[in-house]
């Protein structure tokens, strides 16, 4: 019998969850289909107990459920440090948490070590937490810098391991001092693609810069980073990344990242 994943959220009209993981079941020729789902966190227990009775197969979570759906799930070691849950094996119960694996296998597909790296994370958010906590188990430097500096440095004190929290406005040395740039804030999102926390003039040719943000392609932030010599990486590497680690866990089977990556960018397009 067809195999039945899917994404709750709300909104959710807009993932591209669906389109990339049916690339991929496609290219693999895999029986299975995966849907979105518009879900209220009051209904969360109920979908989730309903999904697992049909005999669905795997969940991805987004937002505003990532938190409560932790209520009723089995936590994996790292989704329980994040303190959210992005994906479910509705098979053994279990809730992980792919999206800081996203960002690492996206520096790594791109040859970029972390390892002993000076790391400036701007954001101190969901997204930032998740990509903090794996950025210190790589042994990066770690330094958060945030608009609010207290949420910085709350952040920074929760994940430990000597990493620095801040404000944005000595931004400029930050930078100077970085190896790798990551923004994980909604800044130069669509419709404010004008926006961006840094510009060209503060930015070096060795720094490496990562936008989370997809909506575009090529922030501003990038172009900036362009720019400047830097070497950049969008957001789609992370959306993808996240998602080939669902795909992953719950298949057992090596993720056909290119075909992924490929649904997605022509969804954007
Ligand atoms: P998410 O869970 O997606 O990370 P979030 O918790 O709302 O979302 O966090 C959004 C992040 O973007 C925060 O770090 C926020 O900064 P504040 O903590 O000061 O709110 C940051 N952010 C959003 N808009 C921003 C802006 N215009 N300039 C700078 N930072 C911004």
């Amino acid at each position: 019998m067809k195999k039945v994943y899917g994404v709750i959220g709300d909104p959710i009209e807009h993932s591209l969850s669906p389109v990339m993981h049916n690339a991929a079941f496609e290219a693999l020729e895999m029986d299975s289909i995966y849907l979105a789902f518009r879900v209220k966190v009051k209904d969360v227990e109920a979908v989730l107990s309903g999904a697992k009775t049909m005999g669905m197969v795997g969940l991805n979570v987004t937002v505003p459920l990532k938190e409560k759906v932790m209520d009723y799930v089995k936590l994996d070691p790292l989704a329980r440090k994040i303190g959210a849950v992005n994906t479910i094996d509705l098979t053994t119960g279990i809730g992980y948490n792919t999206d800081g694996l996203g960002v690492r296998r996206a520096l790594e597909v791109r040859d970029v070590q972390l390892s002993g790296r000076n790391v400036l994370l701007i954001g101190a958010g969901g997204a930032a937490r998740a990509i903090a906590f794996l950025l210190v188990e790589e042994g990066a430097d770690i330094t958060i810098a945030n608009r609010t500096k207290e949420r910085a440095i709350s952040l920074a004190d929760t994940i430990g391991g000597g990493v620095k929290g801040t404000g944005l406005d000595e931004l400029d040395g930050l930078i100077e001092g970085a190896d790798i740039l990551i923004n994980s804030t909604t800044v130069g999102m669509h419709p404010n693609v004008n926006d961006s926390i840094a510009s060209s003039d503060m930015m070096h040719p060795d720094l490496v810069v990562f936008d989370i943000v997809y909506n575009p392609i090529e922030t501003k932030l990038l172009s900036e980073a362009r720019r400047a010599g830097a070497k950049t990486i969008d957001g789609v590497m992370m959306l993808v990344h996240q998602g080939a680690e669902s795909f992953r866990l719950w298949t057992a089977q090596k993720p056909p990242i290119e075909v992924m990556e490929r649904a997605v960018r022509d969804a954007l397009k």
